[in-house]
């Protein structure tokens, strides 16, 4: 009786029965090193299933033996010539099983490896330790004072709008009544574009009032926010960019009572109740009459300090009835319409209300100064 097998440990016991039968021509030594290359293979998937390397570099080795590129399963399939055809099958299954295995605890002890290095790490954390502080911008104190202005304004039924920073010569100047020629261009040291020398840097929001009349009939209630540019050398008390609030009324019947009364409103609205106002006669081109606006001091509050200069008055705009060639240049009928504009600066305003003394650190964007104006005014 021939036993061939699976079970070659029968087949050994059975060695006399084997060699009885000596029809068949069994080779008693095939069989044995055939079960043993087979036993070999099944322990190193026994070494594989068990192997728990501890650390990166027993893991290394385990890769080194079980994958690598002279891993000990290669000389395995060279083996399979030493297998009796009937087994030949079998043991290339189970050869490449040894290999899927091998890589998949590789996979598996890799993990683990990574699980373990995180819970360290996160044991290391100090869960009691102050919070990293989030880096939280703040309002810029221009854009908090503008914000400010254009409230207050609104309170009081005045719209807003914007326009062009690039603007041309005729909304800048001349429809302003201020032709080629006037003095008053003087005033102010344009910035005109290199490729297109038509064009210019607003030197102030007025010019947002000419693109409003052009567009809107009266009655007109509106102020204009925005960025101007003028050539100055950047000092402590100047800078070639900052920023305006213009404002515009026009209906019939408005009076210089009318301009004297909103600015007063807002003047106490911005700076406190107490306030006074003072017009001085001055002169703007697109004005008549013209006069700055002159606001009682809020720090000292007239006793003279040196914001004031000792004078117990601040400078914050211009202001006048808006001059008939003006509201004409724009197709509003002068004998009809009148009307009151007035313009102020913001850094000038900011910097009063901040006592902020270099208008120059309104533009470094340094986030330890912008911090410090967190508040509403
Ligand atoms: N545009 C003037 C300037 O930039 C400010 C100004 C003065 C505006 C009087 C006005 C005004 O509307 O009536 O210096």
């Amino acid at each position: 009786m021939l036993l061939i097998g699976k079970d070659v440990t029968f087949a050994i016991q059975a060695e006399q029965i084997l060699i009885c039968s000596a029809c068949f021509k069994i080779n008693i030594e095939t069989l044995i090193m055939a079960q043993e290359i087979f036993d070999k293979v099944n322990n190193i998937l026994t070494e594989i299933k068990n192997a728990q390397p501890s650390g990166a570099e027993e893991l290394e080795q385990f890769r080194i033996k079980y994958l690598g590129a002279k891993n000990i399963l290669k000389p395995l399939f060279g083996e399979i010539r030493n297998i009796p055809n009937e087994r030949k099958k079998e043991f290339g299954q189970l050869v490449n099983s040894v290999k899927q295995t091998a890589e998949a605890r590789w996979e598996a002890l890799k993990n683990q490896a990574a699980d373990a290095e995180e819970s360290a790490e996160a044991n290391q954390l100090d869960v009691t330790a102050p919070g990293e502080p989030l880096d939280i911008g703040s309002r810029h104190p221009v854009s908090i004072v503008m914000n400010r202005i254009v409230e207050t304004f609104s309170r009081i039924g005045f719209t807003v709008a914007q326009d062009r920073e690039i603007e041309d010569d005729w909304h800048n100047f001349t429809a302003l009544n201020t032709p080629e020629d006037h003095p008053a261009r003087d005033m102010q040291d344009t910035y005109y574009l290199l490729h297109d020398t038509e064009k210019l840097l607003r030197t102030h929001t007025s010019s947002v009032q000419i693109r409003t009349m052009e567009q809107q009939k009266p009655p007109i209630r509106a102020i204009f926010p925005g960025r101007v540019y003028r050539n100055e050398t950047i000092s402590a008390r100047a800078h070639c960019q900052f920023h305006q609030v213009e404002g515009l009324y026009i209906d019939e019947n408005v009076s210089f009572a009318d301009l004297k009364q909103t600015i007063e409103y807002f003047a106490k609205e911005m700076f406190g109740h107490n306030t006074k106002i003072r017009l001085r006669p001055s002169f703007f081109p697109f004005t008549e009459p013209s006069a700055e606006v002159d606001i009682s001091c809020f720090i000292c509050g007239g006793d003279g300090c040196n914001v004031c200069k000792y004078t117990s008055w601040v400078e914050i705009g211009g202001c006048g009835m808006v001059d008939p060639n003006v509201l004409e240049n724009c197709g509003i009928d002068a004998q009809k319409y009148t009307g009151f504009a007035f313009g102020m600066g913001v850094e000038r305003i900011a910097m009063l209300k901040y006592r902020i003394n270099d208008i120059r650190l309104l533009f470094e964007n340094d986030v330890r100064f912008l911090k410090q104006f967190t508040s509403a005014l």
